[in-house]
């Protein structure tokens, strides 16, 4: 790109302080994904606390899981809004707030129904993270490393889960189960929810200390203060460039604040569908199953309570690692080949949890067992589920969502996409409780079938958009039996 001639190739390492300040912003900014990944999966330690002491049936279970999901869509819908019209901060503020009131409330909750309330406001606090703190990162990111900073947050999604399992784990430990007080006469599943506090509260600070986006400061006419704190952000040298940059991007987005995703497929656009079913293919494989209900499905074939936690906590690691490992292979190996090796591989070993599923005996005291050898295989299985997912579609479908939309609809297509995603969420957390009693080999035979559909639409629809500059990434799908766009 022109205007960077001048820059040395390092001005945005760690060791500059460009570099520095942009990463830095980025990880605080980034909290609001770690709070995504803790509010949503820390109800895992607590499901069947839950179900025992409000003695609620596994339709009702599945509802209070699944509520706090249909808040995230709204959250995530009203979020773009309102930070177009506060601020990011404010709004960040706001789900700050969210955040630890519905900590809170759901550890005190004296009912099923206040607990789904509380649920929902805390849905609503994690839509509206899961859009305020990637649009900060890109907004504050220099061009040259905002790839980069961008995957920060899906690994702060990842971290956020493994913390509230092992926080669950460690609560449920201190107590010798889930079920028993731990301390001022609340059980210990209730503290689960309370320790969120801590970090909504960290994350209300931030909200404090971080400086306003210079791009929502420039829409707002307050140029001085945008080139203040971009000052901080990019040499002398690049710092009129991003600001023109800039301003140009907020005008074609003015220009465009009236352009409609109408379009001939079912009344969208062909690449609308082509992000809500990459949306829809990455929740419909089952993967927050794992990562909301796991402990119980452990226990409810067998495993004891102490180590169906230790192996949720477990699973949140290896989350983590590959989370890494996509992150360094994305752009060496391209998009197309990871998706499709993660597609085999979770079709692989869905199967395989489906087939281990057949073999669980009940005892004499009526107990569900999975005896060796397929416990071990079924906990293997599962495990290598979530290594196939976390290094290929749990990240690269954020990457592609930000990347295969024109400029024109992009926020709202994202919007509609990530919308669609949480839907699809829903569905899958609401009907597992009653689908797995009724039968775990069918309820994993489904997910394999979607893990090996979603390898069949990978392989004919998806092209690969590895390295290429992000305007020219929508051509690639404009030509593939639709009517071309222009
Ligand atoms: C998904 C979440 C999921 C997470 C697991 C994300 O990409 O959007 O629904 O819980 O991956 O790591």
């Amino acid at each position: 790109m022109a205007g960077t001639g001048s820059i040395p190739a390092d001005a945005f390492s760690l060791k500059s302080p460009y570099g520095r300040r942009a990463i830095g912003l980025s990880v605080a900014a980034a909290v609001g994904g770690f709070l995504f990944g803790f509010d949503s999966s820390v109800i895992n330690g607590a499901v069947d606390s839950i179900s025992q002491d409000f003695a609620i049936n596994d339709v009702l279970t599945g509802f209070v899981v699944a509520i706090a999901l249909l808040g995230c869509a709204v959250g995530a819908i009203v979020a773009g809004n309102l930070s177009d019209r506060w601020g990011r901060l404010r709004v960040m503020f706001l789900g700050a707030i969210m955040f630890f009131v519905s900590s809170l409330g759901a550890g005190l909750a004296f009912a099923v129904w206040d607990l789904a309330l509380w649920r929902v406001i805390g849905g609503l606090g994690i839509g509206i993270a899961s859009v305020v703190a990637p649009a900060y990162i890109a907004e504050i990111a220099p061009r040259q490393i905002r790839g980069g900073l961008a995957s920060l947050q899906q690994l702060a999604i990842t971290i956020g889960i493994f913390s509230a399992l092992l926080s669950d784990a460690l609560l449920a430990g201190a107590a010798g189960g889930a079920d028993n007080v731990l301390w001022f006469g609340l059980e210990a599943w209730r503290w689960m929810f309370i320790v969120g506090v801590v970090p909504s509260a960290v994350y209300g600070i931030l909200a404090f200390t971080l400086p306003e986006s210079p791009r929502y400061l420039l829409a707002k006419g307050r140029t001085d203060e945008a080139r203040a704190i971009f000052a901080q952000l990019v040499p002398p040298a690049d710092l009129d460039h991003t600001i023109r940059d800039l301003q140009t991007a907020i005008e074609t987005d003015r220009k465009n604040a009236g352009v409609s995703l109408r379009g001939p497929v079912l009344g969208l656009q062909r690449i609308v569908w082509v992000g809500i079913i990459l949306s829809v293919f990455q929740q419909f494989v089952g993967i927050n199953v794992i990562f909301y209900y796991s402990t119980s499905l452990w226990q409810s074939v067998g495993f004891d309570e102490g180590d169906s936690f230790l192996i949720s906590v477990v699973t949140s690691i290896t989350n983590v690692l590959v989370t890494l490992v996509a992150i360094f292979l994305v752009d060496r190996v391209g998009r197309k080949p990871i998706l499709l090796t993660g597609s085999v591989m979770m079709t692989l070993s869905l199967g395989l949890m489906a087939v281990s599923f057949l073999f669980s005996t009940t005892n004499a005291q009526g107990e569900v067992e999975l005896g060796a050898p397929w416990g071990p295989i079924a906990l293997v299985a599962a495990n290598v589920f979530v290594i196939g997912f976390g290094a290929s579609w749990g990240p690269l479908v954020w990457v592609l969502l930000g990347e295969i939309f024109p400029s024109r609809i992009r926020g709202k297509a994202l919007g509609v996409a990530a919308g669609a995603q949480w839907i699809a969420n829903f569905l899958i957390t609401i009907s597992f409780p009653a689908m797995s009693s009724w039968s775990l080999p069918l309820t994993y035979g489904m997910y394999a079938v979607f893990a090996a559909l979603s390898f069949v639409y990978v392989a004919w629809r998806i092209p690969e958009t590895k390295g290429m500059d992000i305007e020219q990434t929508e051509t690639l799908f404009t030509h593939r039996g639709a009517a071309p766009s222009s």
